[in-house]
């Protein structure tokens, strides 16, 4: 067998695992959320949804990539081969490269935004003419923020095509080319280097922009101030926890900010040693993630928007969504802050850390897949990896509806297919006491056994009712959407999973099986 490359030290590992979950998920998504379903009570289906389904899917994840590893395989068509001889196994695991690479796809192109703006910001570039202190309402007063995002974007128009700023394009290659790089240069001296590097400068960030959105009051009225901001997100609002949509928020906020049920987390754990501590090491990876979301992503940007705008101003941008809230308000406000080209700069700044290291760990799979199931030397895996991406990307760039459509399919519906999959082969069809025997191999801590049953039943339970209650309550949406740019983006999402069947197909013929 082949020798695959291994993580260069337990840090590296962790901190490399904690780059792949941190991401623009932690800071635009999850305030979104949160302020849309009920503020504090959105809390507890989120802190339930992380007892239940996101820790046991963590450990479910590297249990099965430390197994698959170990047995010369990147990605879960080889993992689930290895723990389920049938031969409709590797077929399906290829949902583990198939759901990252369409994430990364749209996600890529969403971080060069965060580049862009960084520069923007520290170029003093955003709009400037409008007064902070005349009372208007938050949408007049954030027209000009709109429309400078709208024109980088070319969303202006709202027809079919998108017509992006020539610059949108340049910073989309330096993003491309800078992820391609890194892969290129190999787990341990390209991905590790960067997260070594990248995930405490983010936490660093995170701290300063912390303390700076803590400390500022309203331009208009000096007596609101960061508390009120506090007061709106977490303030409880109970009558949502008997919405279904809100614990299906809670849950769908867990998987995208681990990076769960994507295969991301199994390819990374594949490169770690047979007797690693994976029960602390996951757990450790999720608890910085969770310290990044909700300290940090929860007050920076909502905190400053209820400051600026009030709390009526603050739900508009939160019904506006992760972008209104992260490239219209943010830079709006900004403008207006004192030190505001510096902070800017910060925010988006940390922002690119947050997606660069999350594209990388989206884009690993393919490159693992290509390497360990076709014995591609890493350069030929990143080079065709490279080209494909580079004319993928073009459709969320240029196709208006593109981008959610992807998103839909991968990052909300496609994530818990693959994660209730995990669960059964893992716990029902390998075996319950198996997989919690390669979960606490070289475990320094205790795992309580109650954990054991909740892998075994609720894990499962909770994923099945997710999947049924979101096929009740969104697909209907989702498929009544008819028009060109939407009907493009699923026909290339069905060639691009039929290329990758085919792909295992000629993979394992090659093998003679
Ligand atoms: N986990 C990544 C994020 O939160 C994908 O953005």
């Amino acid at each position: 067998m082949k020798q695959r490359e291994q993580w260069g030290s337990r840090m590296g590992l962790i901190l490399a695992m904690a780059g792949n979950a941190i991401g623009l998920g932690n800071f635009l998504r999850f305030p979104v959320q949160a302020a849309e379903n009920g503020g504090g009570a959105f809390m507890i289906p989120y802190f339930i949804s992380l007892i239940i389904l996101g820790i046991p899917l963590m450990w479910v994840e590297w249990g099965i990539g430390r197994y698959g590893g170990s047995l010369g395989h990147g990605t879960a068509p080889g993992m689930f081969d290895a723990l389920w001889k049938n031969r409709a196994a590797k077929y399906i695991g290829i949902l583990g490269v198939f759901l990252p690479l369409v994430v990364v796809i749209y996600y890529t192109y969403l971080c060069s935004w965060t580049l862009a703006f960084s520069v923007f910001a520290l170029l003093g570039s955003y709009p400037n003419n409008v007064d902070p202190s005349a009372a208007m309402p938050a949408s007049e007063y954030l027209k000009p923020y709109q429309n400078y995002l709208f024109d980088y974007i070319g969303a202006s128009s709202g027809g079919l095509w998108l017509t992006p700023e020539p610059v949108a394009y340049i910073f989309f290659l330096v993003t491309l080319i800078l992820g391609l790089w890194i892969l290129w240069r190999g787990v341990s001296g390209g991905i590790e280097i960067l997260n070594k590097f990248a995930i405490p400068a983010l936490f660093i960030m995170g701290f300063i922009l912390f303390i700076k959105v803590l400390s500022i009051t309203s331009p208009v009225n000096p007596e609101v101030n960061a508390v009120s901001g506090l007061a709106f997100l977490w303030e409880p609002d109970f009558s949502g926890l008997l919405s279904s949509k809100v614990w299906l928020a809670a849950a769908g906020q867990i998987f995208f900010t681990l990076s769960l049920g994507l295969g991301a987390v199994m390819t990374y754990a594949s490169y770690v040693k047979r007797d690693e501590d994976i029960a602390l090491d996951g757990l450790t990876t999720a608890s910085l993630n969770e310290f990044a979301e909700v300290v940090f992503g929860s007050t920076i940007a909502i905190t400053s928007a209820v400051v600026f705008f009030g709390a009526d101003g603050a739900s508009e941008i939160a019904k506006g969504g992760a972008f209104k809230l992260g490239f219209i308000s943010m830079p709006a406000i900004f403008t207006h802050m004192a030190g505001g080209q510096f902070f800017g700069f910060l925010w988006f700044l940390l922002l690119f850390f947050a997606g660069l290291t999350s594209v990388v760990a989206l884009a690993q799979p393919v490159v693992a897949f290509f390497e360990d199931e076709f014995d591609w030397s890493r350069r030929k895996s990143v080079t065709i990896l490279g080209i494909f991406f580079f004319l993928s990307a073009h459709l969320p760039m240029f196709l208006n509806g593109a981008l959610d459509e992807m998103d839909f399919w991968a990052g909300t519906f496609g994530l818990v297919i693959l994660a209730l999959v995990e669960m059964i082969i893992f716990f029902w069809i390998f075996g319950a006491e198996n997989a919690w025997e390669e979960i606490t191999r070289g475990a320094h801590i205790k795992i309580p056994r109650l954990f054991f049953y909740i892998m075994k039943y609720v894990t499962p339970t909770f994923l099945v009712v997710i999947l049924i209650a979101w096929t009740y309550e969104q697909l209907p949406g989702v498929l009544a959407k008819e028009d060109p740019a939407v009907w493009a983006t699923r026909i290339f999402l069905i060639l691009l999973l039929t290329a990758f069947l085919i792909a295992v197909k000629l993979a394992w013929k090659r093998r003679g099986q």
